[in-house]
């Protein structure tokens, strides 16, 4: 149990859990990130699937994966992923957007059977569904931007749609630090979104098309235009997740509340203080158990 009581309703995993046969439906979902910013999708699925056991792990070792190149990314993943499933999971949800973008068929082929769930498509899905036959702005980290993701999956859900795509390295910092509203926040959201506007370009939404973008909500709104509409594809996901589960009759059958597991691989402590302001509740050090990949 949380020490402090913090998460009352969650059963915090500290050790091993016995490693169970696939595909039961008894066993966690496994939540992957580089680092800490997927908890805000755990946080997401765990609202959608509050009976569902969690095991999260972030690479915090490896973070950032954004400014790496698309081989290191895919060989990261890869790795997490393997850990994942040695702790015997029912499907793998990839929470970081760098990750899905580089390395989510790769991904696939690893777990198959069992399903694997990224953040761009659902995200994609939920900016279409915003702003259909409109113009949209994507945030996210220089990887993701290189390999234009989020446009490919913006028009093959809408041909008519307009996306334009700016790479925000510093925001990932911003988050990281907890400098998410006030002037240099502001400042910075402002210096990036003049840059993918420089020529006129007004969106009709802004894609938060990476973990760390949340948390800066408030500042992009103060800094956007009223009209635009900001997109996070964390609901989305998890709604995803609960479909793909139903679809495949492997919904956790438990009435109790699910239990949480934090797998990092390295600093337990920074994980613990970064991580509650993702989560937005209080996680102690020793609620992280430290795992080389
Ligand atoms: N998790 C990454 C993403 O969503 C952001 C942090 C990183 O670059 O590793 O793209």
């Amino acid at each position: 149990m949380d020490p402090g009581g913090i998460i009352p309703h969650m059963t915090i995993l500290r050790h091993n859990a016995p490693m169970s046969k696939t595909n039961n439906t008894d066993l966690p979902i496994g939540i992957f990130d580089s680092g800490v910013g997927g908890l805000t999708v755990l946080k997401a699925i765990r609202t959608e699937l509050p009976k569902e056991d969690l095991v999260y792990l972030g690479d915090t070792a490896r973070l950032p994966y954004g400014t790496k190149s698309p081989i290191s990314i895919e060989r990261y993943a890869t790795q997490a992923t393997a850990k994942l499933q040695e702790q015997g999971i029912k499907l793998l949800v990839v929470a970081c957007n760098t990750a899905s973008a580089v390395a989510l068929d790769a991904l696939q082929q690893q777990m198959s059977p069992l399903p694997v769930i990224g953040v761009v498509d659902p995200g994609a899905t939920a900016a279409v569904k915003a702003r259909a036959g409109g113009s949209h702005l994507v945030l996210a980290t220089e990887a993701t931007v290189r390999l234009r993701a989020y446009h490919e999956a913006i028009l093959s859900r809408d041909p008519g749609a307009i996306v334009r795509e700016q790479a925000c390295e510093m925001l990932v910092s911003l988050a990281e630090e907890g400098w998410t509203d006030g002037d240099i926040a502001e400042r910075i959201i402002r210096r990036y979104l003049e840059e993918a506007s420089d020529d006129g370009f007004t969106p009709d939404s802004i894609i938060l098309g990476c973990t760390h973008f949340p948390l800066l909500k408030d500042a992009i709104r103060a800094v956007a235009v009223d009209e635009v509409t900001l997109v996070d594809s964390a609901s989305t996901t998890a709604a995803f997740v609960r479909e793909t589960l139903e679809a495949d009759g492997a919904c956790h059958r438990s009435d109790t509340a699910g239990s949480l597991r934090f797998l990092a691989t390295d600093g337990a402590t920074r994980f613990a203080r970064v991580g509650g302001h993702f989560l937005g509740e209080a996680l102690a050090p020793d609620d992280v158990e430290l795992v080389d990949l």
